[in-house]
C-alpha cells in the first residue's frame, strides 16, 4: 500500500512514473514538526537503505545528507557520496518504506542524536513524501520499484572485463592494455578512456596528437572485441573557438549568475561553464553532442564530476587569494594556520557558490540550490535519451558518477573514488544491496581501489567481490601504482578468477535480467530472506547473488578464510580459479571456511542449480548454450 503526501509546490524530479493519488492529512507513523519528521524506533528496528552511501547496509546510528558530492575519501564520519536516493526501510515489528521525493538537500538522523529516534529533515519548502507498507522487506522493495519504473540494461558485452585508468594517455597506451591482456591471455571486453584522451581536457574533442587515427584504432580493437569506453564530463572549457563552448553561449545554454551573465567554474579546463541540464533545450543539445565520438564508432560512456564537482568558482577563487594575501607578513601561529588551510579547502564544492547560480527549467529560474541533486541525473539522461536514438535501447553502455532515482532508468553508476583499502571491499558489498533497493542494478566499484596504492594480494580478493557485481571495471587513479592484472606475479591467478567471470555469466547475466524485470534485489542482505533469524539479519558481509547463491568475500589482509554464516544448509563450491576443486554440504549456522588467494568459495542453496559456461576470451566468444549445472 503506497500513500503519496504533496507539501507545498514540489519541482517534479521525474523519480516517480506512477504517481498515486494524492493523500490528505498527516503521515501515518511520523510526526511532523515544520519541515522535520520523526519516527519512534524499537530497539530491533533496522533501517535498510539510502542508496550510496557509507557505513552498514543497516543505517542506523550515523547521520547522512542527500546531497551529491565529489567526495573522494569515503571514510566512515562521512554522510554523502555520489548519489541521492532517499529511499529507506524500516524494518521492525512495523515494516515501513519511505521516500523523500525533493531535489535539493535532505538530512536524515537515523539515531545518531538519539538511538530510538529517526529525523529526516528537508531543506525545500516543496516535497513529496512516499510512504509504503507492507508484510515483508522484499514486498516493498518491490512495490517502490514499480513506482519508480525498471531500470537500465546494457548491452550484454558490457558484463565483460573492463580495464581502465586514469593516465592512458596515447594510442600506444591503449594498445598496450590490448597486448597485455591477449598476451597472457586474460579476457577482457571493454578499456575505458578517462580525461587523457581529450584535446586539453575539451569534451567531445580527441587529442590527435596522442592519437592518430582514432577512429581505425576504435574499430581494430573492436575486431579484437575490444570496446573503447571514453568519459564525458559536466563542465565545459571556456574556450573561443572550441565549438562546444560557442554553441552553448550563443544559446544561452549554461548556467547563470544572479546577474544573468555564464557561471564561471574551474574544472580539468581549468576556467569553465556548465550546461544547464535542467533546460529541455539544451540538455537537448548537449546530449546530441555524443554523436561526434559514436561517429567514431564508440558504444559507450562514463558521465563523470557532474555533482557538480567545483575546484572553485572564478568569483570564490579571488576572495580565497585576497584572503590569503592577509597572511603574507603575518606571524602564523595555530589558528591562523587551520584558517589558511580552511580558505584553500572550501574554495572546492562551496555551497556558497552553489547557491550562485540558476537553471532555466520550464517552471522558470530556479536556483541550483534547491535542484541540486537532479543535474547528474538531468546530464545522463541527456546522454541516455541521445544514445538511444542513435545506437537504440539496450545497444549502448553508460553509468554515471552523480545519480538520484530516476536515473536508474537510464544508466547504471559506479561506487566513485574508492581507496586501496582492505575496508573498501566490504563498503562496495555493502552497497550493492542499498543500490539495488533504489533500482540502481548496474553498478561495480573501481577493483583494486581507486586511491592510493594496491597490492597483489588485495586486488585478487577485491576480484572475488567483483566477479560477481554487474559492472566489472579495475580503474585506478593517475600516480597510483599500476593495477592491471599483467603487472603482478600472480597473473595466473588472476586469469583463473577473470574466467570464472565469464564462467558465471549465464547465471549472473539471468540474476540481473531477473532483477529488472521482475523487480527484485540482485545482491540481497540475508536479512531479506530469512527474516526470523537475528544472526542473518545482522550479517552485513555476506550478500546472496539473486536466488539460487550466497556469496562471503574474503576482506582481510592476510586472512587465509573467514567466518561464514548459513541460515540453512548450503552446499559449498570451491573454485581454484575457474575449476571446481571441492564440493561439500554444509550445515546451518556459523563456520569458519578457508579460502586461498587463488580461490573463491561459493554457497548454493537447496534445490538450485548453478550454471557454467565454458571460458571464454570476451563476450562475443562466450557460448551460452554450452553448460554445465551444479546442482544440490
Ligand atoms: C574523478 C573520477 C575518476 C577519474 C578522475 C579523472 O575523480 O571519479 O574515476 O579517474 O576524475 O577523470
Amino acid at each position: 500500500m503506497i500513500k503519496r503526501f504533496v507539501f507545498g509546490k514540489p519541482f517534479d524530479t521525474e523519480a516517480i512514473i506512477n504517481k498515486p493519488k494524492q493523500e490528505e492529512g498527516n503521515i501515518p507513523y511520523f510526526e511532523k514538526n515544520g519541515n522535520t519528521f520523526s519516527y519512534e524506533m524499537d530497539d530491533k528496528d533496522i533501517v535498510w537503505g539510502l542508496g550510496e552511501n557509507v557505513r552498514g547496509m543497516n543505517k542506523r546510528g550515523h547521520k547522512y545528507t542527500s546531497w551529491c558530492s565529489d567526495e573522494f575519501e569515503h571514510s566512515e564520519e562521512k554522510q554523502s557520496l555520489y548519489g541521492a536516493h532517499n529511499f529507506f526501510i524500516i524494518d521492525g515489528k512495523t515494516k515501513l518504506g519511505f521516500f523523500v521525493d525533493c531535489p535539493g538537500r535532505v538530512d536524515f538522523d537515523i539515531g545518531d542524536t538519539e538511538y530510538s529516534k529517526l529525523y529526516i529533515t528537508i531543506e525545500n519548502s516543496g516535497f513529496e513524501i512516499y510512504l509504503l507498507e507492507g508484510s515483508s522487506v522484499i514486498s516493498i522493495v518491490k512495490e517502490f520499484r514499480q513506482l519508480i519504473g525498471t531500470s537500465y540494461i546494457p548491452p550484454k558485452w558490457a558484463f565483460g572485463i573492463g580495464q581502465s585508468r586514469w593516465g592512458y594517455g596515447s594510442e600506444e597506451d591503449l594498445l598496450k592494455v590490448q597486448e597485455g591482456y591477449r598476451k597472457n591471455n586474460l579476457p577482457v571486453d571493454m578499456i575505458y578512456l578517462d580525461i587523457d584522451y581529450m584535446d586539453n581536457f575539451k569534451d567531445f574533442t580527441v587529442d590527435s596528437n596522442k592519437y592518430r587515427d582514432f577512429k581505425s584504432t576504435i574499430s581494430k580493437l573492436k575486431e579484437d572485441k575490444i570496446r573503447v569506453i571514453p568519459i564525458i564530463d559536466a563542465g565545459v572549457k571556456v574556450e573561443d573557438g572550441y565549438s562546444v563552448y560557442d554553441e552553448g553561449i550563443k544559446n544561452g545554454f549554461f548556467c547563470k549568475d544572479k546577474e544573468g551573465k555564464e557561471f564561471i567554474v574551474g574544472v580539468w579546463p581549468g576556467k569553465s561553464v556548465l550546461p544547464d541540464f535542467l533546460n529541455k533545450a539544451a540538455a537537448r543539445w548537449f546530449g546530441d553532442k555524443y554523436k561526434v565520438l559514436t561517429d567514431m564508432g564508440i558504444e559507450g560512456f562514463w558521465n563523470d564530476m557532474n555533482e557538480p564537482a567545483l575546484f572553485y568558482s572564478e568569483k570564490n577563487k579571488q576572495e580565497v587569494f585576497e584572503h590569503l594575501a592577509e597572511y603574507k607578513d603575518t606571524n602564523v601561529g595555530l589558528y591562523a594556520n587551520f584558517a589558511m588551510k580552511d580558505a584553500v579547502n572550501l574554495m572546492a564544492n562551496n555551497l556558497k557558490d552553489y547557491k550562485s547560480f540558476y537553471h532555466e527549467t520550464d517552471k522558470g529560474k530556479i536556483c541550483h540550490a534547491d535542484v541540486h541533486n537532479l543535474y547528474g541525473y538531468k546530464m545522463t539522461k541527456s546522454a541516455s535519451d541521445s544514445l538511444e536514438r542513435i545506437l537504440g535501447k539496450e545497444k549502448y553502455l553508460l553509468f554515471s558518477r552523480a545519480s538520484y532515482i530516476g536515473m536508474h532508468r537510464s544508466s547504471g553508476i559506479w561506487m566513485g573514488d574508492n581507496k586501496s583499502w582492505w575496508s573498501h571491499i566490504l563498503l562496495n558489498l555493502k552497497m550493492l544491496p542499498s543500490l539495488n533497493m533504489c533500482g540502481f542494478i548496474y553498478t561495480g566499484a573501481d577493483l583494486g581501489g581507486f586511491g592510493s596504492d594496491t597490492t597483489e594480494d588485495l586486488l585478487l580478493r577485491w576480484y572475488a567481490l567483483g566477479v560477481f557485481l554487474p559492472l566489472f571495471r579495475n580503474h585506478s587513479c593517475l600516480g597510483s601504482r599500476e593495477q592491471e592484472p599483467y603487472q603482478f606475479k600472480a597473473v595466473d591467478k588472476f586469469r583463473g578468477l577473470l574466467n570464472l567471470r565469464y564462467r558465471l555469466l549465464p547465471y549472473l547475466y539471468e540474476t540481473f535480467i531477473d532483477s529488472v524485470k521482475n523487480n527484485e534485489m540482485y545482491g540481497s542482505p540475508l536479512g531479506f530472506v530469512w527474516t526470523d533469524d537475528e544472526d542473518a539479519k545482522r550479517c552485513e558481509d555476506q550478500l546472496l547473488i539473486g536466488d539460487s547463491i550466497m556469496i562471503a568475500p574474503v576482506y582481510e589482509q592476510n586472512a587465509t578464510g573467514r567466518h561464514v554464516y548459513l541460515p540453512e544448509e548450503m552446499k559449498l563450491i570451491r573454485f581454484k580459479g575457474s575449476e571446481i576443486i571441492e564440493e561439500e554440504l554444509m550445515g546451518a549456522g556459523h563456520n569458519y571456511i578457508h579460502c586461498n588467494l587463488d580461490e573463491i568459495c561459493i554457497f548454493l542453496r537447496k534445490n538450485k542449480k548453478l550454471p557454467l559456461a565454458k571460458e571464454a576470451a570476451s563476450i562475443e566468444d562466450l557460448d551460452w548454450k554450452d553448460l554445465t549445472y551444479i546442482e544440490y
